[in-house]
């Protein structure tokens, strides 16, 4: 038998984006962002609240930057989550976090995580209360640690986390169990 929810929306996993932006001052800040992904071969979307320092940011730079949250880095990322650079001024300090300014866009690198994603924005929209931001990728930068032996990314080394919204933690992303555009052929 099956059980209804209703109106709950529990897609899962979702993934735990660092999106990292510079306030006015010129300090960095950066939050923990799940409704995130890719849309299109070259683009991210991410839905932000309008109340967000990020979201100022975002608006003001027309750049961000997506770093991969992993296993190492739980606690900090979680942190940049739960609190506002509205109320915390020293926020990525606090975090432990460090960053360099991305050479390709007006947005920081936090140096912490193995993997980051450089975006300068192409859409702005709001809409329902909140805003949904396109940015187009530039630029990729990966720690040699989570490279494999013919230099291409590893996510198993990367332990990247998961959001698990039905039961509010964070998982790790597993084994490989299958191969895609592959392992379906076999019922052709
Ligand atoms: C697991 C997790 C996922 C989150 N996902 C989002 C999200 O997708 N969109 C959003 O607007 N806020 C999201 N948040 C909340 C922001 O990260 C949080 O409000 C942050 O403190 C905003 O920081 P800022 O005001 O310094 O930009 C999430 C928080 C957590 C812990």
């Amino acid at each position: 038998m099956k059980k209804n929810f209703g109106a709950k929306a529990v897609i899962t996993p979702l993934p735990v984006l660092i999106i990292a932006t510079y306030n006015e001052d010129g300090t960095a800040d950066a939050m923990n962002a799940a409704w995130g992904g890719q849309c299109a071969g070259k683009h991210i979307a991410l839905n932000l609240s309008a109340s967000h320092i990020t979201t100022d940011n975002i608006k003001r730079t027309n750049a961000f930057t997506v770093s991969f949250a992993d296993k190492k880095n739980l606690v900090a990322s979680d942190y940049v989550g739960i609190v506002s650079a509205k109320d915390e001024k020293n926020k990525l300090e606090k975090a432990g976090l460090h960053t360099v300014k991305s050479e390709f866009v007006d947005a920081p690198v936090i140096e912490e995580y193995p993997l980051t994603i450089e975006c300068k924005v192409i859409s702005v929209r709001e809409e329902l209360g909140e805003v949904r931001v396109v940015g187009e990728v530039v630029n990729m930068t990966a720690d040699e640690e989570i490279l494999d032996e013919n230099g291409n990314i590893d996510i198993g080394k990367l332990e990247a986390l998961v959001y698990d919204s039905a039961s509010h933690s964070y998982r790790v992303v597993g084994e490989k169990v299958g191969n895609a555009f592959k392992d379906g052929a076999a019922l052709k």
